[in-house]
């Protein structure tokens, strides 16, 4: 029995929406470049590739920043740990800390991502909201929650008197996890220490986590977000201790509208431990 054929661009659809939408290689391989066969008595012949323009390879800034700078293959995880904790100790302002994050080969999520994802809004701002990790538009663009769930985000924010420029926005991750798959605790445990020390810097009067592993990462909760979320917690900066909430993620809401609701409730708590 024969099989339906499929139209590539079906089976890219499909590909792209079970989030497998990057290729892992650096430069496509381009099977009409390997030798030429012989089928069925014809020869076909095949282009010859230019040793300076490789089939098949974007333009260098559309590649991944392992690629273009052509980054080593990440140390063992405790050294990478351990890099990312003197790292961000060594750091003295978010410039610094940035530089540093930037320059930092030891996680993996990196050897994938278009951009290093720091930051955005104000760091000076009194409130932080801190989220997992980019997503293909945040990665693109290079900053946090630019896509559908920051625009969300966005407009939360806006209803309790916030904009980007009275909120600083970050993310436990600041490398796109290929196909926005959810990072793994190593990859996280990597990050950990930039993050922290990002909080420290930016010296927030109040932490909001965006959704459960965020919330689960930096305020070392068990339960998940629907039992935590609107509860106020203690988070040590190192300095200080201040006020942390965790949110429904934007993402989550714009699946789950029915929790908006919820949502809206915490906003109002947020806004109420802002003024008080
Ligand atoms: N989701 C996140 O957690 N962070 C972003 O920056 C975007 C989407």
């Amino acid at each position: 029995m024969s099989q339906p054929r499929l139209h590539p661009i079906d089976v890219i659809r499909f590909y792209a929406e079970n989030g497998v939408d990057i290729a892992l290689d650096e430069i496509a391989p381009n099977r009409l470049a390997e030798p030429a066969k012989i089928i069925e008595g014809h020869k076909f012949e095949v282009p010859k590739r230019e040793a300076s323009k490789p089939f098949g390879a974007p333009p260098a800034s559309s590649r991944p920043v392992a690629a273009q700078r052509n980054i080593a293959p990440p140390a063992a995880p405790e050294t990478a740990i351990r890099d990312a904790g003197q790292l961000a100790a060594n750091a003295k302002t978010l410039d610094e800390l940035r530089a540093a994050v930037e320059s930092f080969d030891g996680c993996a999520l990196k050897t994938t991502a278009m951009r290093t994802v720091f930051a955005d809004g104000n760091s000076q701002a009194r409130i932080m909201f801190v989220g997992e990790g980019p997503g293909a538009e945040e990665d693109r663009e290079g900053l946090p929650f630019v896509g559908r769930s920051g625009k969300l985000l966005d407009r939360m924010i806006g209803a309790i008197g916030l904009d980007r420029t009275s909120a600083y926005i970050a993310n436990i991750i600041p490398w796109r996890p290929p196909g926005n798959r959810t990072p793994t605790p190593q990859e996280s445990a990597i990050c950990l220490p930039f993050i922290k020390r990002q909080i420290e810097l930016a010296n927030p009067d109040i932490l909001v986590c965006l959704g459960g592993p965020s919330a689960t990462t930096l305020l070392e909760l068990r339960e998940g977000i629907t039992r935590t979320r609107g509860r106020w917690f203690e988070y040590d900066t190192g300095q200080r201790k201040i006020k942390a909430v965790a949110l429904f993620h934007p993402a989550y809401l714009l699946r789950s509208p029915a929790h908006k609701k919820l949502a809206w409730q915490d906003l109002l708590s947020i806004k109420k431990a802002l003024n008080g």
